[in-house]
């Protein structure tokens, strides 16, 4: 297992903030040097400036020593905490206040070149073992002719100082912040996700033993969706296993009441039954019940076979009005012989694909109920048509019909109309056809009116 997620969410948003933290530190350290250099240097040119415009004049080089001391008292100039001296153009120092205590102040060839060629510079100079220093060599030009360099330096520990604060607040605080948004990042990961964890510790407790179970759902975010949808998967879960136990209920309850009449005659026969003939009778009983077995068997094996598997079915080019008409032959006599009246409509060349065998099947088991259900005197009609699209076959009866109740079951498994006696089959041959129909991409209605007769319609996409 990878990272989890909660893990990844904080190391992404602690990673995140880093960058920014780092880029904002690094803009603000770059920003600030700048405005204090600038600060500085606007303060050197303005005593520059002064200087020069006032008594200064070109008589630089005859001032006394403590000229600056002079400026200050008399003219007002501040030039306190400035260094100040004065190199004439060959680059000879010729006058440095007092404030240098007999020091001079470095400056680079390249401030003096720009001084004769007439540029201002400045410098950043730092003296080994001093303090680091700002210096501006200003060049004073009379009419094309460069007089003296004046130069004005300060000290600019200050900035310094106050840069390597920020830098150290920085080292300090970015670490921090970062540990401490990873933290609240984990924490608030961990709030997000506790739902997840309750729902995959509720999901662990549901198994087929309990699958009436629900996970809790709070609030109407993702997470709860989430367990809606669970919810409602095990809603579905809950009801395919309910209909598989009450199909291997019902199963079991139809297989095993031929089985006891099966044993129960063949018990007694076995204690009184003498003669051959009286035998015969118990064995004539017995394959009945037998076949009727099978039957369920047979049913049950091919509803599984065709759910299980779609190919079940082999699909082809199928002439529907010729296969109803052979399934309609075979049934007539069988009517006949019971006192039904069957007929049948149909047009030519209804065509669809499907399955023949299957599609006998179908219309088998709705012709065997029409007539089983419909007593002597009675009539069945059978037709195929058209009607947009479909394929339409109607198998309608004039039998005892279907009371309102049981019609919307009598698709379902193992349905049956409750009636006196035995009669009908196992309640599978309903659910069968609905199954053919469904894999053919068609439907089966049904309508009916008990006493007067049922009408199935079953639709076939045409091909
Ligand atoms: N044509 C019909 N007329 C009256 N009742 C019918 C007809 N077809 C089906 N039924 C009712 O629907 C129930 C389910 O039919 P089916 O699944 O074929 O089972 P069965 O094996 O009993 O025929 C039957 O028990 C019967 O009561
Ligand atoms: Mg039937």
């Amino acid at each position: 297992m990878g990272l989890g997620i909660k893990a990844k969410l904080t190391l992404l948003y602690a990673t995140i903030l880093g960058i920014g933290l780092v880029i904002f530190g690094w803009f603000l350290y770059f920003s600030l040097y700048r405005t204090l250099l600038y600060t500085t240097d606007e303060r050197l040119r303005v005593v520059a400036e002064i200087m020069v415009r006032t008594p200064l004049g070109s008589q630089a080089f005859d001032l006394p020593q403590d000229f600056d001391l002079i400026f200050d008292r008399f003219f007002g100039i501040r030039t306190s905490g400035k260094l100040i001296q004065i190199i004439d153009p060959s680059g000879r120092v010729r006058l440095r206040s007092s404030s240098l205590k007999g020091l001079s102040i470095p400056f680079s060839e390249e401030a003096y070149k720009n001084g004769l060629k007439g540029l201002m510079t400045y410098e950043t100079i730092e003296p080994v073992g001093g303090y680091p220093l700002r210096v501006m060599t200003y060049p004073v030009i009379d009419r094309g002719r460069l007089l003296y360099l004046l130069q004005v330096g300060s000290s600019i520990e200050g900035v310094r100082d106050t840069l390597g604060n920020l830098l150290f607040f920085l080292y300090l605080s970015i670490p921090m912040a970062i540990i401490l948004s990873g933290l609240a990042g984990w924490l608030i990961a961990t709030r997000a996700l506790r739902p997840v964890e309750e729902m995959a510790d509720a999901a662990r407790r549901i198994t087929a033993e309990n699958l009436s179970e629900r996970i809790e759902i709070k609030g109407q975010d993702e997470i709860g969706m989430l367990a809606e949808t669970f919810n409602d998967m095990i809603a579905r879960l809950e009801a395919s296993f309910d209909r598989i136990k009450r199909f291997t209920a019902d199963a079991s309850h139809e297989l095993r009441t031929p089985l006891t009449i099966l044993k129960g005659e063949v018990e007694v026969a076995l204690k009184m039954e003498r003669t051959v003939e009286g035998l015969r009778k118990v064995l004539m009983s017995n394959l009945e019940e037998i076949d009727r077995l099978s039957k369920i068997v047979n049913d049950l094996l091919l509803l599984a076979r065709m759910e299980s598997n779609r190919e079940e079915f082999r699909f082809s080019e199928v002439s529907l009005d010729e296969l109803i008409e052979e399934r309609y032959m075979q049934m007539r006599t069988f009517a006949l012989d019971k006192g039904v009246k069957m007929e049948m409509e149909r047009k030519d060349g209804v065509k669809v694909k499907g399955d023949p065998a299957k599609l006998k099947q179908l219309f088998l088991n709705l012709m065997d109920n029409a007539i089983k259900y419909t007593p002597p005197g009675g009539r069945v009609h059978v037709s195929v048509g058209r009607e947009d699209g479909f394929a339409v076959v109607t198998v309608s009866d004039t039998g005892i019909g279907i009371p309102q109740k049981d019609l919307p079951h009598i698709f379902d498994r193992f349905y049956r109309v409750e009636r006196a006696g035995r009669e009908g089959g196992s309640g599978l041959g309903l659910s069968i056809c609905k199954l053919i129909v469904e894999a053919h991409g068609g439907r089966i209605d049904v309508e009916s009116r008990q006493g007067r007769g049922s009408t199935f319609r079953v639709f076939l996409p045409i091909s």
